[in-house]
């Protein structure tokens, strides 16, 4: 998670991004919004892309599968990003009406960086730490990870 540099005053907040806020250099910005009620987003890895999501207006949590297992993130400040680095499969979902997503990349939309296999990108995932990464596993399903598009 990574806090960014917010300038309050009494008519409102400013959330600044630049310099070395974000830890690569940012080469496309795009933008999630009228994601329907139960809808998830996401659903893949990418092999070399990097990624920061801010959760622009509203909230969604952000399940990431790695080589430490699944984690849930839940994005729900204007003022937080979460940097998802390359080979990690995410999935979005739980969107509050009316959320944005924002997403901040270090490389252009490339169809070839996707693995949107999760057992292909589950082969491919070199386990580190074995025992623990069975610990955490329990604690998700494999559906909800994964997502459904
Ligand atoms: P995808 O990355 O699968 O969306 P999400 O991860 O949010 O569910 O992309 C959905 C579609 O949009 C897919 O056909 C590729 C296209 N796309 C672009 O053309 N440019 C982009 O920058 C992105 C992110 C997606």
């Amino acid at each position: 998670m990574i806090q960014l540099r917010t300038i309050d005053d009494p008519s409102g907040r400013l959330t600044a991004i630049e310099g070395d806020a974000i830890p690569f250099p940012v080469r496309r910005v795009f933008y999630i919004t009228d994601v329907p009620a139960g809808a998830s987003r996401g659903g893949h890895a990418q092999r070399t892309m990097q990624e920061v999501i801010i959760a622009i207006s509203g909230s969604f949590d952000v399940s990431t599968y790695d080589e430490h297992g699944p984690h849930r993130w839940q994005l729900n400040r204007p003022t937080v990003g979460l940097h998802v680095p390359a080979n990690v499969w995410r999935s979005l979902s739980n969107f509050s009406s009316n959320s944005v997503a924002l997403v901040l990349a270090s490389t252009q939309y490339d169809e070839a960086d996707y693995i949107r296999d999760f057992e292909l990108f589950k082969a491919g995932l070199e386990v580190l730490e074995e025992p623990y990464f069975e610990r955490r596993a329990k604690t998700h399903s494999l559906e909800e990870l994964q997502g459904v598009r």
